[in-house]
Protein backbone atom coordinates (compact mmCIF):
# COMPACT_ATOMS: atom_id res chain seq x y z
CA UNK A 1 0.00 0.00 0.00
CA UNK A 2 1.59 3.44 -1.35
CA UNK A 3 0.26 6.66 -0.53
CA UNK A 4 -1.52 8.10 -3.84
CA UNK A 5 -2.62 11.86 -3.70
CA UNK A 6 -4.55 13.95 -5.87
CA UNK A 7 -3.79 17.09 -6.06
CA UNK A 8 -5.83 20.15 -7.14
CA UNK A 9 -9.17 18.59 -8.06
CA UNK A 10 -10.88 15.39 -8.61
CA UNK A 11 -10.92 11.87 -10.71
CA UNK A 12 -13.87 10.27 -11.41
CA UNK A 13 -14.77 7.78 -8.74
CA UNK A 14 -14.13 4.40 -10.46
CA UNK A 15 -11.11 5.59 -11.16
CA UNK A 16 -10.39 6.43 -8.02
CA UNK A 17 -11.89 2.41 -6.71
CA UNK A 18 -9.07 1.52 -9.07
CA UNK A 19 -6.11 3.33 -7.19
CA UNK A 20 -8.21 2.52 -3.50
CA UNK A 21 -8.01 -0.87 -4.53
CA UNK A 22 -4.46 -1.22 -3.66
CA UNK A 23 -3.41 2.20 -2.52
CA UNK A 24 -4.56 4.77 0.31
CA UNK A 25 -5.65 7.96 -1.07
CA UNK A 26 -5.53 11.41 0.21
CA UNK A 27 -6.14 14.49 -1.49
CA UNK A 28 -4.61 17.87 -1.17
CA UNK A 29 -4.74 21.30 -3.11
CA UNK A 30 -1.71 23.14 -4.80
CA UNK A 31 -1.15 25.73 -2.01
CA UNK A 32 -0.78 22.27 0.54
CA UNK A 33 2.27 21.56 -2.34
CA UNK A 34 4.23 24.47 -0.72
CA UNK A 35 2.15 25.27 2.81
CA UNK A 36 5.18 26.29 5.40
CA UNK A 37 3.60 23.23 7.88
CA UNK A 38 4.39 20.20 6.04
CA UNK A 39 1.08 18.28 4.62
CA UNK A 40 0.88 15.31 6.43
CA UNK A 41 -0.32 13.18 2.92
CA UNK A 42 2.18 14.75 0.76
CA UNK A 43 5.08 14.17 3.10
CA UNK A 44 3.77 10.46 2.74
CA UNK A 45 3.35 10.34 -1.27
CA UNK A 46 4.90 8.11 -3.07
CA UNK A 47 2.65 9.16 -6.01
CA UNK A 48 0.63 12.29 -7.18
CA UNK A 49 -2.16 12.79 -9.61
CA UNK A 50 -1.94 16.00 -10.50
CA UNK A 51 -4.75 18.26 -11.68
CA UNK A 52 -4.45 21.78 -12.96
CA UNK A 53 -1.23 23.27 -13.68
CA UNK A 54 0.94 23.39 -10.23
CA UNK A 55 4.51 24.38 -10.21
CA UNK A 56 6.58 21.16 -9.41
CA UNK A 57 10.30 22.43 -8.29
CA UNK A 58 12.61 21.31 -5.49
CA UNK A 59 10.70 23.14 -2.60
CA UNK A 60 7.84 20.56 -3.79
CA UNK A 61 9.85 17.67 -3.92
CA UNK A 62 11.72 18.36 -1.13
CA UNK A 63 8.32 18.45 0.88
CA UNK A 64 7.76 14.93 -1.01
CA UNK A 65 10.92 12.62 -0.39
CA UNK A 66 9.14 9.25 -0.54
CA UNK A 67 7.56 10.26 -4.09
CA UNK A 68 8.23 8.14 -7.18
CA UNK A 69 5.93 9.22 -9.57
CA UNK A 70 4.30 12.40 -10.72
CA UNK A 71 1.25 11.86 -12.99
CA UNK A 72 0.30 14.64 -14.78
CA UNK A 73 -3.26 15.03 -16.03
CA UNK A 74 -1.92 16.84 -18.70
CA UNK A 75 -0.28 17.00 -21.66
CA UNK A 76 1.76 20.14 -20.84
CA UNK A 77 4.93 19.89 -18.42
CA UNK A 78 6.09 23.58 -18.51
CA UNK A 79 5.77 24.01 -14.76
CA UNK A 80 7.31 20.80 -13.66
CA UNK A 81 10.91 20.78 -13.26
CA UNK A 82 12.07 17.48 -15.21
CA UNK A 83 15.79 17.94 -14.06
CA UNK A 84 14.79 18.39 -10.60
CA UNK A 85 12.77 15.00 -10.88
CA UNK A 86 15.14 13.26 -12.60
CA UNK A 87 17.70 13.99 -9.72
CA UNK A 88 15.36 12.10 -7.29
CA UNK A 89 14.31 9.55 -9.67
CA UNK A 90 10.74 11.02 -9.83
CA UNK A 91 9.06 9.87 -13.22
CA UNK A 92 6.93 12.49 -14.63
CA UNK A 93 3.72 11.31 -16.82
CA UNK A 94 1.57 13.01 -18.77
CA UNK A 95 -1.15 12.27 -21.04
CA UNK A 96 -0.64 13.16 -24.81
CA UNK A 97 -2.74 12.30 -27.94
CA UNK A 98 -6.16 11.26 -25.85
CA UNK A 99 -7.04 14.73 -25.96
CA UNK A 100 -5.50 15.84 -29.37
CA UNK A 101 -8.74 15.64 -30.57
CA UNK A 102 -10.46 17.66 -28.22
CA UNK A 103 -8.23 20.12 -28.42
CA UNK A 104 -8.11 20.74 -32.26
CA UNK A 105 -11.92 21.08 -31.83
CA UNK A 106 -11.43 23.89 -29.63
CA UNK A 107 -8.76 25.27 -31.58
CA UNK A 108 -10.83 25.03 -34.99
CA UNK A 109 -13.98 26.44 -33.44
CA UNK A 110 -11.92 29.57 -31.61
CA UNK A 111 -10.69 30.03 -35.15
CA UNK A 112 -13.86 30.24 -36.88
CA UNK A 113 -15.33 32.51 -34.27
CA UNK A 114 -12.49 34.60 -34.76
CA UNK A 115 -12.72 35.40 -38.32
CA UNK A 116 -16.59 34.89 -38.17
CA UNK A 117 -16.66 37.76 -35.17
CA UNK A 118 -18.77 35.63 -32.80
CA UNK A 119 -17.76 37.99 -29.68
CA UNK A 120 -19.37 41.16 -31.43
CA UNK A 121 -22.04 39.16 -32.92
CA UNK A 122 -22.87 37.93 -29.38
CA UNK A 123 -22.53 41.30 -27.68
CA UNK A 124 -24.59 42.66 -30.00
CA UNK A 125 -27.24 40.38 -29.39
CA UNK A 126 -27.00 40.07 -25.84
CA UNK A 127 -26.91 43.87 -25.55
CA UNK A 128 -30.23 44.17 -27.12
CA UNK A 129 -30.18 43.52 -31.20
CA UNK A 130 -31.16 46.80 -31.39
CA UNK A 131 -31.87 48.39 -34.87
CA UNK A 132 -30.43 51.49 -34.27
CA UNK A 133 -26.66 49.88 -32.83
CA UNK A 134 -24.46 49.26 -35.94
CA UNK A 135 -24.18 45.35 -36.87
CA UNK A 136 -20.64 43.59 -36.30
CA UNK A 137 -18.09 44.28 -39.19
CA UNK A 138 -17.95 41.68 -41.87
CA UNK A 139 -16.27 38.78 -40.83
CA UNK A 140 -14.16 36.72 -43.42
CA UNK A 141 -14.87 33.14 -44.86
CA UNK A 142 -12.32 29.99 -43.83
CA UNK A 143 -12.22 28.34 -47.59
CA UNK A 144 -9.05 29.40 -49.26
CA UNK A 145 -7.18 31.03 -46.39
CA UNK A 146 -3.91 29.69 -45.26
CA UNK A 147 -4.07 28.26 -41.89
CA UNK A 148 -0.33 28.58 -40.76
CA UNK A 149 0.40 25.71 -37.94
CA UNK A 150 3.18 26.07 -35.34
CA UNK A 151 4.07 22.71 -34.05
CA UNK A 152 3.12 19.85 -36.06
CA UNK A 153 2.35 17.00 -33.34
CA UNK A 154 -0.58 15.16 -32.96
CA UNK A 155 -3.14 17.90 -32.07
CA UNK A 156 -1.24 20.13 -34.97
CA UNK A 157 -2.42 17.43 -37.41
CA UNK A 158 -5.96 17.24 -36.36
CA UNK A 159 -5.82 21.23 -36.46
CA UNK A 160 -4.73 20.30 -40.09
CA UNK A 161 -7.12 18.02 -41.11
CA UNK A 162 -10.46 19.63 -39.86
CA UNK A 163 -9.30 22.75 -41.14
CA UNK A 164 -8.73 20.83 -44.76
CA UNK A 165 -11.31 18.54 -45.31
CA UNK A 166 -13.89 20.85 -43.12
CA UNK A 167 -13.54 24.36 -44.33
CA UNK A 168 -11.60 24.30 -47.06
CA UNK A 169 -8.77 26.11 -46.21
CA UNK A 170 -4.93 25.80 -47.04
CA UNK A 171 -2.44 24.24 -44.61
CA UNK A 172 0.69 25.54 -43.88
CA UNK A 173 3.18 24.06 -41.08
CA UNK A 174 6.24 24.18 -39.39
CA UNK A 175 7.72 21.60 -37.27
CA UNK A 176 10.93 20.77 -36.02
CA UNK A 177 11.22 17.49 -38.00
CA UNK A 178 10.73 19.27 -41.23
CA UNK A 179 8.45 18.70 -43.73
CA UNK A 180 6.27 15.04 -43.24
CA UNK A 181 5.38 12.80 -45.84
CA UNK A 182 2.52 11.89 -44.59
CA UNK A 183 1.06 15.34 -44.63
CA UNK A 184 -1.03 15.53 -47.86
CA UNK A 185 -3.20 19.15 -47.27
CA UNK A 186 -3.65 21.43 -50.36
CA UNK A 187 -1.53 24.34 -49.73
CA UNK A 188 2.21 24.99 -49.17
CA UNK A 189 3.14 22.78 -46.53
CA UNK A 190 5.97 22.74 -44.44
CA UNK A 191 7.37 26.47 -44.59
CA UNK A 192 10.15 27.78 -42.65
CA UNK A 193 8.69 29.65 -39.50
CA UNK A 194 9.53 33.02 -40.93
CA UNK A 195 7.52 32.51 -44.16
CA UNK A 196 5.04 30.51 -42.80
CA UNK A 197 4.53 33.87 -40.48
CA UNK A 198 4.21 35.87 -43.79
CA UNK A 199 2.08 34.18 -45.76
CA UNK A 200 -0.68 33.10 -43.09
CA UNK A 201 -4.07 34.08 -43.05
CA UNK A 202 -4.27 32.46 -39.25
CA UNK A 203 -1.88 31.16 -36.91
CA UNK A 204 -2.12 28.64 -34.97
CA UNK A 205 0.04 27.52 -31.70
CA UNK A 206 0.95 24.01 -31.21
CA UNK A 207 4.31 23.83 -29.82
CA UNK A 208 5.03 23.23 -26.10
CA UNK A 209 6.22 26.18 -23.71
CA UNK A 210 10.18 25.69 -23.54
CA UNK A 211 12.53 28.24 -22.55
CA UNK A 212 13.15 28.47 -26.63
CA UNK A 213 9.77 28.82 -27.45
CA UNK A 214 8.83 31.66 -25.11
CA UNK A 215 7.67 35.01 -26.19
CA UNK A 216 7.98 32.70 -29.93
CA UNK A 217 5.41 35.31 -30.89
CA UNK A 218 6.58 38.65 -29.76
CA UNK A 219 6.73 42.15 -31.44
CA UNK A 220 9.17 40.73 -34.09
CA UNK A 221 6.66 37.81 -35.59
CA UNK A 222 3.88 39.90 -34.95
CA UNK A 223 5.02 42.67 -37.66
CA UNK A 224 5.85 39.44 -39.55
CA UNK A 225 2.45 38.94 -39.78
CA UNK A 226 0.43 39.46 -42.76
CA UNK A 227 -1.72 42.58 -42.08
CA UNK A 228 -5.42 41.52 -41.26
CA UNK A 229 -4.22 37.96 -40.16
CA UNK A 230 -5.57 36.45 -36.85
CA UNK A 231 -4.05 34.65 -33.84
CA UNK A 232 -5.15 31.50 -32.37
CA UNK A 233 -3.62 30.30 -28.85
CA UNK A 234 -4.79 27.19 -27.41
CA UNK A 235 -1.23 25.69 -25.95
CA UNK A 236 0.45 27.66 -23.67
CA UNK A 237 0.04 31.58 -22.42
CA UNK A 238 3.70 32.42 -22.42
CA UNK A 239 4.19 31.89 -26.37
CA UNK A 240 2.96 35.06 -26.66
CA UNK A 241 4.22 38.56 -25.72
CA UNK A 242 0.31 39.77 -24.28
CA UNK A 243 1.88 43.50 -24.57
CA UNK A 244 3.14 43.00 -28.03
CA UNK A 245 -0.32 40.90 -29.53
CA UNK A 246 -2.33 43.84 -27.50
CA UNK A 247 -0.30 46.34 -30.10
CA UNK A 248 -0.50 44.43 -32.63
CA UNK A 249 -4.17 44.74 -32.38
CA UNK A 250 -4.75 48.07 -31.57
CA UNK A 251 -2.72 49.44 -34.86
CA UNK A 252 -4.34 47.59 -36.88
CA UNK A 253 -2.31 44.82 -37.80
CA UNK A 254 -3.73 42.38 -36.73
CA UNK A 255 -7.48 41.34 -37.00
CA UNK A 256 -8.29 39.55 -33.97
CA UNK A 257 -6.76 36.58 -32.36
CA UNK A 258 -8.77 33.73 -30.21
CA UNK A 259 -7.00 32.65 -26.83
CA UNK A 260 -7.68 29.71 -24.69
CA UNK A 261 -4.36 30.41 -22.72
CA UNK A 262 -2.67 33.87 -21.03
CA UNK A 263 0.62 34.40 -19.66
CA UNK A 264 -1.49 34.52 -16.09
CA UNK A 265 -4.14 32.02 -15.62
CA UNK A 266 -6.45 33.14 -13.74
CA UNK A 267 -5.47 36.65 -15.67
CA UNK A 268 -5.36 40.04 -14.16
CA UNK A 269 -8.65 41.53 -14.22
CA UNK A 270 -7.17 44.46 -16.00
CA UNK A 271 -5.79 42.30 -18.68
CA UNK A 272 -6.90 44.40 -22.05
CA UNK A 273 -7.30 41.04 -23.68
CA UNK A 274 -10.28 40.71 -22.05
CA UNK A 275 -11.99 43.40 -23.03
CA UNK A 276 -10.75 43.57 -26.49
CA UNK A 277 -13.91 43.41 -29.10
CA UNK A 278 -12.05 41.66 -31.56
CA UNK A 279 -10.10 38.98 -28.99
CA UNK A 280 -12.23 35.75 -28.05
CA UNK A 281 -10.95 34.07 -24.81
CA UNK A 282 -11.91 30.99 -22.94
CA UNK A 283 -10.44 29.84 -19.79
CA UNK A 284 -7.88 26.96 -20.69
CA UNK A 285 -10.50 24.94 -21.60
CA UNK A 286 -9.10 22.64 -24.50
CA UNK A 287 -9.27 19.30 -22.86
CA UNK A 288 -12.50 20.11 -21.26
CA UNK A 289 -14.71 17.55 -22.23
CA UNK A 290 -16.29 14.67 -20.35
CA UNK A 291 -15.36 12.10 -22.50
CA UNK A 292 -11.54 13.39 -22.85
CA UNK A 293 -11.10 14.54 -19.00
CA UNK A 294 -11.97 10.82 -18.32
CA UNK A 295 -9.32 9.55 -20.25
CA UNK A 296 -6.78 11.68 -19.28
CA UNK A 297 -7.64 10.89 -15.46
CA UNK A 298 -7.81 7.07 -17.05
CA UNK A 299 -4.22 7.10 -18.66
CA UNK A 300 -3.01 9.33 -15.81
CA UNK A 301 -4.24 6.28 -13.18
CA UNK A 302 -2.54 3.65 -15.24
CA UNK A 303 0.45 6.01 -14.85
CA UNK A 304 0.47 5.30 -11.08
CA UNK A 305 -0.34 1.99 -10.79
CA UNK A 306 2.57 1.14 -13.56
CA UNK A 307 4.79 2.87 -11.61
CA UNK A 308 4.06 2.24 -7.87
CA UNK A 309 4.23 -2.16 -9.11
CA UNK A 310 7.96 -1.93 -10.90
CA UNK A 311 6.46 -1.60 -14.57
CA UNK A 312 7.47 1.06 -17.30
CA UNK A 313 4.95 3.96 -17.20
CA UNK A 314 2.80 3.89 -20.14
CA UNK A 315 3.61 7.59 -21.16
CA UNK A 316 6.34 9.22 -19.37
CA UNK A 317 7.03 12.06 -20.34
CA UNK A 318 10.13 12.33 -22.88
CA UNK A 319 12.02 15.11 -24.70
CA UNK A 320 10.82 18.97 -25.83
CA UNK A 321 11.63 20.79 -28.74
CA UNK A 322 14.09 23.60 -29.25
CA UNK A 323 12.85 26.67 -31.07
CA UNK A 324 16.32 26.32 -32.96
CA UNK A 325 15.57 23.46 -34.41
CA UNK A 326 11.55 24.79 -35.51
CA UNK A 327 13.77 27.69 -37.57
CA UNK A 328 16.01 25.82 -38.67
CA UNK A 329 14.17 22.65 -40.11
CA UNK A 330 15.08 19.43 -42.02
CA UNK A 331 18.70 19.08 -41.16
C1 LIG B 1 -5.99 21.89 -17.22
O1 LIG B 1 -5.04 22.19 -17.84
C2 LIG B 1 -6.11 20.68 -16.45
O2 LIG B 1 -5.31 19.77 -16.66
O3 LIG B 1 -7.00 20.66 -15.61
C1 LIG C 1 -3.58 21.43 -20.55
O1 LIG C 1 -3.25 22.53 -20.67
C2 LIG C 1 -2.71 20.33 -20.79
O2 LIG C 1 -1.50 20.52 -20.88
O3 LIG C 1 -3.22 19.21 -20.88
Amino acid sequence: MAQVMIIGGDVPADLVARLEAEHDIGYGTHADLRSATPHEGIAAAEAMVLIGQPTIDEAVLQRAPRLKVIALRAVGYDKVDLDACARRGVVVCNTPDVLSRAVADLTVGLLLGALRQLRRGVDHASDGWSQGAPKPPLGSDLRGKTVGIVGFGSIGREVARTCAAGFGMRIAYTSRSGPSTSADFPGPGWLPFEDLLALSDVISLHVPLTPETWHLMDEHAFSQMKAGAYLVNTSRGGLVDEPALIAALRAGHLAGAALDVLANEPPDSDNPLLRMDNVLVTPHIGSATVETRRAMAHLAVDNVLRVLTGAPPATPVTTSPTLTSLERGPQ
